[in-house]
């Protein structure tokens, strides 16, 4: 249990509403390690839980409100019931919390009638961090105890998530963010081969090391850029005679390619190559082949870059900058793109004054410092606290 966490959020809890919580989630952040955009073509991915949380605290209330606070929100979302409309503005945040209460009838699972919540975060928003995955499975799990029903199991718990997601807050996002929170662990990576999906969990290198450069760019998301290469990679697939991108190989695509539009043909390629580079990365991490997984990851950038176009003039120029340095692997966007962040893998001897560094490089060009996160994997969404 982790229980100075456990007593911090119960305090703020017991502050904004005036009693105890009666259960405690806590849900971590990922890094999408490799794999951009594969996971709704159904391709596979690989991803990290870190070590930077969403906790969620829960408890009943006997007025029958469902009540929704944050330490991020100036003001409580405070609803009688299922407004049955979606949050715009300062409040959108609610639909999150909101979107999973709605997703337990759609699962079939117990929706309790009233509750109090808080959210409590050190997980940056907009950073491609996935701090919605970690807000939808840790309120999940909290609001899901409050009633005497077995436990959800991860896999339902990633799907449930993902279902408010695409549902509740309008992002037709993969699994790969839901599928992480909910499966991570500690000194691992999660490979997921979305089209089952199925899980499973590759050994992280215990001599690398993940570092994140958020160059805080808006990370558009619901903003329509995601939704558009969404449907850009649908209409490739159709024109191919395909159900999903990931059903062609390289060297299919190479003879299929004239059926397509420039535009198809780039995303189309890049999805097609990025789904072999993770099977290749997952190779290369079991033969603790680090120089091989940087490279991968750089070309996966290039590719995303070039093909994919959600990279941006910020993100290109940290991904130059780390690959000129002797103690990187690798580097590359990491998350939907059009901002966010860069993630690089690194030898041990890659230092804070080496992260410092390439800061402060990239504020010459961007006049803005990036926020350097020296990242751990970490352990899945799941209750810390029950009181
Ligand atoms: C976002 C989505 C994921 C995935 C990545 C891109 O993080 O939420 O489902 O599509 O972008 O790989």
């Amino acid at each position: 249990m982790h229980t100075a966490e456990a007593i911090d959020i119960a305090e703020q809890f017991r502050q904004t509403y005036g009693q105890s919580p009666a259960i405690i989630a806590r849900a971590p952040g990922r890094v999408e390690f490799i794999g951009n955009h594969t996971d709704y073509n159904g391709g596979a991915v690989l991803g990290v839980a870190i070590n930077r949380f969403v906790w969620v605290a829960t408890a009943p209330n006997s007025a029958g409100r469902l009540r929704f606070a944050s330490d991020q929100a100036t003001h409580m979302v405070d609803l009688p019931g299922d407004p049955g409309t979606r949050f715009t503005g300062p409040e959108v945040w609610a639909n999150y919390p909101l979107g999973v209460w709605r997703s337990f009838l759609d699962f079939n699972l117990p929706q309790p009638a009233g509750f109090d919540l808080l959210v409590t975060s050190d997980l940056p928003a907009g950073a491609g961090l996935s701090s919605s995955a970690a807000l939808e499975l840790a309120t999940a799990l909290a609001v899901h105890g409050l009633s005497n029903a077995a436990a959800i199991e991860p896999g339902q718990l990633a799907a449930l998530g993902r279902h408010a997601e695409n549902k509740y807050v309008g992002v037709p996002c993969g699994i790969l963010d839901q599928g992480t929170c909910a499966f991570g662990r500690a000194g691992h990576l999660v490979h997921i081969d979305c089209r089952g999906p199925a899980f499973s969990r590759v050994p992280f290198p215990s001599s690398a090391h993940l570092w994140i450069f958020h160059t805080r760019e808006k990370h558009a998301l619901i903003d329509g850029l995601y939704a558009e290469r969404h449907r850009e990679c649908e209409e490739a697939a159709v024109s191919l005679g395909v159900r999903l991108l990931a059903d062609l190989t390289p060297a299919q695509l190479l003879v299929a390619e004239g059926k397509l539009s420039s535009t198809h043909a780039r995303r189309a390629r890049h999805v097609v190559a990025e789904q072999a580079r993770v099977q290749e990365a997952v190779a290369a991490l079991q033969q603790d082949n680090l120089a091989a997984v940087g490279r991968l990851l750089t070309a996966s950038h290039r590719s995303s870059q070039n093909f994919f176009e959600n990279s941006t003039a910020a993100l290109d120029r940290l991904v130059d900058l780390l690959e000129s340095h002797p103690a990187v692997f690798g580097a590359r966007l990491t998350g939907g793109g059009f901002g966010g962040a860069v993630l690089a893998l690194t030898r041990d001897s890659f230092t804070a004054g080496d992260a410092a560094e390439i800061g402060r490089l990239q504020a010459e060009h961007q006049h803005r410092l990036p926020e350097v996160i020296h990242l751990h994997s970490a352990d899945c969404a799941q209750v810390i606290w029950r009181g």
